[in-house]
């Protein structure tokens, strides 16, 4: 029998999941599977960087040393070695100190954003979400029926007068932040507009969501405060292992203060029990009998060199007038077209020209037409790049005479 969503009564699924948007970057992503189309529009790290040969050695040695331990039950908090790694590596890489007791491995970040969502929102609670935002986080806290209050961002970070506003009027129970390499715009919060952040939400009942899966992937510039540091009690931070090792592998944990990390617990038991342990055991045998930060820098070595022939190519084919970020590290670069030209009407032009990207407008909350839109850079070679802002540049002028 097929479900219909109208049964000529009421429907028969949940207020919860009506409302939440579809992801629109799926649907994009079917136009340009077709292989002719040179696409930014993705948002995948380059699976040619992914180390295959070391991941299956890893897993040999696990199913060879404690195979049984490995496929069986665990730990809801997840491996402990891992937990135990990645608070040294805290400590190491960032002087962050971070007990492994405040670690909870999860199914990627993105689990982490829907353990948070759960534990804290109630429908209709407001939520900062920064304008424009990652649209796994907009999904995840639509389905507890969030109340959204866009923050625009801009190179410095989140407009600090607007934030202001929302927390003396609203009161909102959560602020959710990537601060390094943005998703989907790659900027990064200055030092001054972090402590500003941190200043408005000391001391009230607001909890920030600092989301840092592109970290790692610095090309330039010097690391900034992590609000970790600057507001520890009101700080969750998430981390994923998908941008550094592989994404399918779904590994990712959640940073919380002991009472918030208390409910996490008990709403991952209910979600899902615990992380695959196997994938865990695997993932911590491939760091430590690999070179991983030597496999990081390889991986900045390859986005860096192609956010560069993507920037040098926007500053060659673009028409004037035409805004682009200039990301310190990640992979996403964003660009701002003149005022009244429509990035949705570009994105009809430019897959007849056979190059994708994503127009701006989902990464807003309800707004059906921007002048922005996201280019992806991790996948695409140099040369592909060339010829995609070639084409990418025909268009906008095409698009601007018309
Ligand atoms: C800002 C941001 N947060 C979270 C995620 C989800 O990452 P994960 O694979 O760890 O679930 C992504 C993935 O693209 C992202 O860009």
């Amino acid at each position: 029998m097929e479900i219909s969503n109208d049964l000529g009564m009421n429907s028969i699924f949940s207020d919860r999941i009506t409302d939440v948007p579809k992801s629109f970057i799926r649907e994009i992503l079917k136009v340009a599977v077709d292989p002719s189309v040179i696409s930014f529009a993705g948002g995948l790290p380059n699976r040619e960087l992914f180390p295959v040969e070391e991941i299956k050695q890893a897993s040999i040695r696990v199913l060879e040393e404690h195979g049984r331990d490995a496929l069986q039950y665990s730990k809801t908090e997840g491996y402990q070695e891992l937990r135990k790694y990645i608070s040294q590596r805290y400590v190491d890489k960032h002087n962050l100190d971070i007990p492994v007791e405040n670690i909870l491995i999860t199914h990627g970040s993105q689990q982490g954003l829907d353990l948070v969502g759960k534990i804290l929102l109630n429908k209709m609670d407001a939520v900062v979400i920064e304008e424009p935002g990652y649209l796994g986080a907009i999904q995840a806290f639509s389905v507890y029926r969030a109340a959204f209050n866009p923050v625009p961002v801009s190179e410095e970070g989140m407009d600090i007068g607007r934030l202001q506003t929302i927390m003396s009027t609203k009161a909102p129970k959560l602020i959710y932040a990537v601060p390094n390499f943005q998703n989907p715009s790659g900027i990064s919060y200055s030092e001054a507009n972090r402590r500003a952040v941190a200043d408005l939400v000391r001391d009230s009942n607001t909890l920030l969501i600092e989301d840092d899966p592109y970290g790692d992937l610095r090309f330039e510039g010097v690391e900034k405060t992590s609000f970790k540091r600057l507001i520890p009690e009101n700080t969750v931070m998430l981390g994923s292992f998908s941008k550094t090792v592989v994404p399918s592998f779904r590994l990712g944990w959640i940073v919380a203060p002991d009472n918030i990390m208390e409910k996490l617990i008990i709403a991952k038991q209910a979600a899902d029990l615990h992380t695959n342990n196997f994938v865990q055991c695997v993932i911590y045998r491939y760091i430590k009998d690999n070179e991983f930060d030597e496999h990081i820098r390889k991986i900045i070595s390859v986005y860096s060199s192609q956010r560069n022939a993507m920037i040098e190519s926007i500053r060659q084919y673009f028409p004037p007038g035409i805004r682009h970020t200039s990301p310190e590290g990640g992979m996403f670069l964003w660009v701002t077209l003149p005022q009244h030209m429509s990035s949705m009407k570009l994105f009809e032009r430019a897959i007849i020209d056979k190059v994708a990207f994503v127009p701006g407008y989902p990464f807003y909350i309800n707004r059906k037409d921007v002048n922005t839109l996201r280019l992806n850079y991790s996948c695409v070679d140099e040369g592909t790049i060339k010829i995609g802002i070639k084409r990418l540049g025909q268009a906008i002028r095409e698009q601007l005479a018309a």
